[in-house]
């Protein structure tokens, strides 16, 4: 089978990586990928958003599978323009429906869905500009710290957390009225403040059966600590180790079934995953987003994670026979832990020659930002390469990550060092 995988972060060459384990992958093509996925795969220069070139090379180069990555050209309507077009709609596509990208794309319509299925989530109410002074009144009914998120797309930025009621008002004001997050801020969803641990339930689904992957947690903030800026995500393990059999349980009947028989119910197609964000409050799960999406880097401990093959399972999704395929876990934890240039996720510098990488040993090297320079690795990217191990536990796979991670070498190299650390 000929696939062509869109994306170019290490949740693409954790992809790659496992679909070209699989016998039934006879090619596979990455749009436009990194040094990582060329490394096993035929990288492409493609737009991921330029659809009508992604069909003339699919028709060209005879795609039988399309696998997407990441959320953009999902939420700008992949999946219909395949499902569309005379040509490409017999061509599986990994990914939901524009309505179903949705639970991602707008912060108002997950709630409304979650809301109305009876799923658990934070109690919220959704503004506009010309509502702004009603979301001032919200505000002082609720107990600090505040939640405001932009309704849209803001490139993991939109959410703030803040303390202060005065301060919160002038940002709700500042993202309706003045569009601190451009477009994806004309709407904002207030919340209620959910106080516990956070992790990621994933899920493989074809619309109308499903399959559960390993758990995550990611750690986002740049900081050691859990302080600093909000990042993609400094690093991860699975499975998460406070997520035992009745948790797991919860999560899955009133949250993970509901949700998909919510999809089905709706009339929403969706044959992909979903990535749900959770908050554990006192052994209650409870939804704080759903990504339409696998997780980066919480892609790098799911993959290794799996032990069936990958390419299999997405074609039981695209012929709506899920149920018929197992999904085989692998025992052992896993970890990665990324290393990025120095400055991020604010201002840093690309183009760093990476050296080391040779000598990694026991572990993978996912790539995320970097690129071949002369016949060089370089950096090109904040995040640029998430380093994974397993163990027989979260410790011991944390471990082999950072001997790894010694061998590398970049200038302005950083990571954090105490992934973690809050389950220790
Ligand atoms: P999101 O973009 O929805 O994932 O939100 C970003 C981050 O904000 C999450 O990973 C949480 O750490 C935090 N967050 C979002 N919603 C809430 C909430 N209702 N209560 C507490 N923290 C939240
Ligand atoms: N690591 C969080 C995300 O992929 O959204």
């Amino acid at each position: 089978m000929i696939i062509l995988l869109l994306g170019s972060g290490g949740r693409e060459h954790a992809l790659a990586w496992k679909m070209q384990q699989s016998l039934k992958c006879s090619k596979l093509f990455v749009a436009p990928g990194n040094t990582g996925t060329s490394q096993i795969a035929t990288n492409v220069s493609l737009n991921i958003l330029d659809f009508v070139a992604i069909k003339k090379f699919v028709i060209s180069e005879k795609v039988e599978m399309v696998i997407v990555g990441p959320e953009d050209p999902l939420v700008h309507g992949i999946y219909d323009y395949f499902k569309n077009d005379a040509q490409l709609n017999s061509i599986p596509l990994i990914g939901p429906s524009l309505v179903g990208a949705q639970l991602e794309g707008s912060k108002e319509f997950a709630k409304e869905f979650l809301v109305k299925h009876n799923i658990p989530t934070a109690a919220y109410d959704s503004f506009t500009v010309e509502t702004v002074e009603k979301g001032c009144v919200f505000l002082e009914s609720l107990q600090p710290p505040f939640v405001l998120k932009a309704d849209g797309l803001a490139a993991g930025k939109g959410v703030l957390i803040i303390q202060d009621l005065e301060e919160a008002k002038t940002e709700l004001r500042n993202m309706l009225v003045h569009a601190k997050f451009g477009t994806a801020s004309s709407k904002v969803v207030i919340e209620e403040f959910l106080d516990g641990i956070e992790l990621s339930c994933f899920v493989l689904t074809d619309g109308k059966n499903y399959k559960i992957l390993p758990t995550a947690k990611d750690y986002k903030r740049i900081g050691e600590g859990d302080t600093g800026f909000n990042t993609g995500g400094m690093g991860a393990i699975s499975p998460v180790p406070f997520a035992d059999a009745i948790l797991l349980e919860k999560i899955e009947t009133r949250i993970v079934k509901p949700t998909i028989e919510g999809l089905q119910k709706d009339g929403i197609e969706y044959k992909g995953f979903v990535f749900i964000g959770l908050i554990n409050v006192k052994e209650e799960p409870i939804v704080i987003e759903y990504n339409v999406r696998m997780g980066d880097p919480e892609t790098e401990v799911v993959m290794p994670r799996i032990k069936s093959d990958l390419v299999e399972l997405f074609q039981a999704v695209a012929h709506q026979k899920l149920d018929e395929v197992i999904l085989e876990i692998d025992e052992r934890s896993a970890s990665t832990i990324m290393v990025v240039s120095g400055g991020y996720p604010q201002e840093y510098e690309k183009g760093f020659e990476i050296s080391g990488l040779e000598n990694i040993q026991d572990s993978i090297a996912f790539h995320a930002g970097t690129k071949l320079e002369n016949g060089k690795v370089v950096t090109n990217g904040g995040r640029v390469i998430a380093v994974t191990s397993y163990g027989s536990d979260f410790k011991e796979a944390i471990k082999k990550s950072y001997q790894n991670i010694e061998k590398l070498h970049f200038d302005k190299m950083y990571y954090r060092k105490d992934i973690g650390f809050d389950l220790f």
